[in-house]
């Protein structure tokens, strides 16, 4: 299956941040971890970086890992986000949430945390564009992939396309490399983040390049 790639620019070196997006030109997406030292314990950036990054040609799925979503998504969306993914466990009133960053022109998401059982989005799922399912804990980049998540990716899968309307992306995220990739498209995602396994790599085309492939079985 051809797959929707999102490179995490966690992994990517800072100081040349332009240069390695020029480096992974091609991609769908461009994944931005925004994290708070609260909800997850590591801190990376705001709107500010997410502003300069919009500029670069590649649109942004932007995944906040913090605390009250609520209160920064006008300043991401205003940053240039596209789609906007939030944890549920953060945001309180979920359904005001997702339905606010669609009113606020973006595309809402909802991220799921390994122990997050996928009952957790089931009533809004018909209300988002995007289901990103975690396959590390998260908080940093160069983890090990979960394995055990894989019959949540399938059972969100077969929820997803039990909705009789428009269907969110299901999405993984987290030790995404060309090993774990069949694993996950079998079990039904169609976009996937990696950040080591790209910006990790010498080869930036190369490594992606590899990870397609090895989607398509080949
Ligand atoms: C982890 C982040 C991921 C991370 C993935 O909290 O949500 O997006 O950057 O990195 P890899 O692909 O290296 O596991
Ligand atoms: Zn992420």
């Amino acid at each position: 299956m051809p797959v929707i790639l999102s490179p995490s620019v966690l992994s990517a070196d800072f100081l040349r941040l332009a240069e390695e997006i020029h480096d992974v030109r091609g991609v769908e997406y461009l994944h931005v971890d925004v994290m708070d030292g609260r909800y997850v314990p590591n801190i990376t950036f705001g709107p500010k970086i997410v502003r300069h990054l919009s500029t670069l040609g590649i649109p942004l799925d932007v995944h906040l890992m913090i605390e009250e979503p609520e209160r920064y998504i006008e300043d991401f969306i205003g940053a240039g986000a596209h789609f906007l993914t939030v944890h549920p466990e953060a945001s309180v009133h979920l359904h005001r949430t997702v339905t606010r960053i669609r009113e606020l022109g973006a595309r809402p998401g909802i991220a799921l945390n390994p122990s997050t059982p996928p009952q957790a989005v089931e009533y809004v799922l018909a209300d988002v564009d995007l289901v990103l399912v975690m396959t590390v804990n998260p908080g940093f980049g160069g983890q090990r992939f979960i394995e055990g998540q894989l019959p949540k990716i399938r059972r969100l899968r077969a929820m997803i396309d039990a909705l009789p309307g428009p269907k969110p992306l299901l999405e993984v995220d987290g030790g995404i490399d060309p090993e774990t990739t069949p694993l996950v498209v079998d079990a039904g995602a169609e976009m996937l983040v990696a950040g080591n396994a790209i910006f990790g790599r010498p080869d930036r085309q190369e490594a992606i390049a590899a990870i397609r492939a090895a989607a398509q079985g080949r």
